[in-house]
């Protein structure tokens, strides 16, 4: 090819572009992720003619965005994380594991959206159109009037977008789109980066939503280009674990409203549906307190979660005690452990420990410590807490309880969900999430060493 073309170079985990090769991406630190990028000189002819308008200046004011031209779906969970409806224009990345359900949950909202009257346009680079219809059929969606086409041409979808002028647009997935003008294979960080670029273009200068569909690798990271991530305006993470019915969909990034945000969703056998009491869900048989169980309210954006903690302590049989933890991080268990101890005087150095979050969540909240170390302490001492009990604090390196973020509201909602008394630091000022929680009562817990005298 005697197309001219310029040589940059594209760290694949950041997008960072360098003028030459390097070891070390000196943006990210990443090693080993910077790959050769040669960039046509000259654009392709379809995004010559995009660009071709001119630019209209308007002032603030002018350009006004009221709640009500946010487009609504009947996922209100996904409206929120949308941060109250789609926003014309928007730019969405949808990312998670293969199978996780992306493309079930698009496929469901654009049915929604084309049969509240927007054009939708379902373009598939991985199934026929045959197979997205029969997973419309399963959905019970298949007469809504969304169109669909298999094309993983980025030029030539530009061309069917020009054609149609859709109000939303789906591409599944990113990773197979291809730009022409470029050489190198489908899925590789100048190709992603290029094709969304060009969408992108068209989607701003159209008002059109985008979404792109991006699987995840292995490690968790957006696979392709952490540029995507920067070119979009909302990020989506679609989370949970597929022998779980449980999805989480939450908002990594969000130019429109705050991220952090999640909705909690079930995969069920005709698609996904909604959590009726979402902060009960995770909360699976709290009326028959266990031994070593323990139960602490967790925020996930905005909302409370009330979470089962479960703990198993055994006497160790073999030299190095072993220590598991699920949905935690296993350095935060050895330091609690550390803390029990040391300051709690329990004696758990010859003993097993293996730790889980009921429903397969995963918590970094410190919120929880304190319920870690109840979970522990109940099956350390073979004795299961009383009932409607909930524990909420973090706990320091000295034994000490701290109070976390939004106290009143964790302990609102306990009281709300009908929890009798909550297990708190004591040594706080005495600030105003002490009152108003609905027939709670506090447990004063100033030491960890206090928690065995106050659980049982
Ligand atoms: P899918 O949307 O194809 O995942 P992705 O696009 O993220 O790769 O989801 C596929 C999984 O969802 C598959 O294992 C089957 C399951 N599923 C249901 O349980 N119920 C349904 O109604 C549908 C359509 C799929
Ligand atoms: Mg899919």
């Amino acid at each position: 090819m005697n197309r001219k073309t310029r040589s940059v170079y594209i760290c694949g985990s950041c997008g960072e572009s360098h003028p030459k090769w390097v070891g070390r991406c000196d943006s990210c630190g990443a090693w080993d992720t910077v790959t050769e990028f040669r960039e046509p000189v000259a654009v392709s002819r379809v995004a010559k003619s995009m660009s071709a308008k001119s630019t209209k200046v308007v002032s603030l004011a002018e350009s006004k965005v009221t709640s009500e031209s946010r487009i609504k779906s009947p996922l209100s969970e996904i409206d929120r994380v949308l941060g109250g409806g789609l926003v014309r224009g928007a730019a969405v990345l949808l990312a998670g594991d293969p199978g996780i359900g992306k493309s079930t949950l698009l496929l469901q909202l654009m049915s929604a959206w084309a049969c509240g009257g927007a054009l939708t346009l379902y373009l598939s680079g991985e199934e026929s159109t045959g197979q997205v219809s029969m997973r419309a059929r399963r959905l019970g969606v298949a007469d809504a009037p969304v169109h669909m086409a298999t094309e993983t041409s980025a030029e030539a979808i530009l061309t069917i977008l020009m054609a149609q002028k859709p109000d939303i647009v789906v591409i599944d997935s990113i990773q197979t789109i291809f730009c022409e003008a470029l050489e190198s294979a489908p899925g590789s960080v100048s190709q992603i980066r290029e094709s969304a670029a060009l969408l992108l273009r068209f989607a701003k200068s159209n008002g059109t939503v985008l979404f792109l569909i991006g699987h995840v690798t292995k490690e968790g990271a957006i696979a392709g280009p952490r540029v995507l991530e920067h070119m979009v305006d909302t990020v989506l993470s679609f989370e949970g674990d597929t022998t779980y019915q449980y999805r989480i969909v939450r908002a990594v990034k969000n130019r429109f409203g705050p991220s952090g945000e999640i909705a909690l969703l079930s995969m069920s056998d005709s698609g996904l549906r909604e959590v009726q009491n979402a902060s009960e869900f995770f909360l699976l048989n709290r009326h028959d307190p266990q031994v070593g169980t323990a139960v602490a309210p967790i925020m996930e954006g905005s909302r409370i979660l009330v979470v089962e903690l479960q703990a198993l302590v055994n006497r160790s049989h073999f030299g190095i005690p072993q220590r598991v933890a699920s949905g935690i991080n296993p350095r935060r268990l050895s330091i609690i452990l550390a803390v029990l101890e040391r300051h709690g005087g329990h004696s758990l150095g010859d003993h097993d420990v293996f730790f889980n979050i009921a429903g397969g969540l995963t918590v970094a909240e410190p919120a929880i410590d304190l319920g870690i170390g109840a979970a522990i302490l109940s099956s350390f001492r073979n004795r299961p807490m009383r009932r409607d009990v909930a524990c909420l604090g973090e706990l320091g390196l000295g034994g000490e309880i701290r109070p976390v973020n939004n106290m009143a509201g964790r302990l609102r909602e306990l009281g709300r969900m009908g929890f009798k008394e909550c297990v708190v630091t004591g040594s706080a000022d005495e600030a105003d999430w002490t009152k108003g929680h609905m027939g709670l009562t506090l447990i004063r817990c100033i030491k960890i060493g206090d928690l065995d005298g106050v659980i049982f």
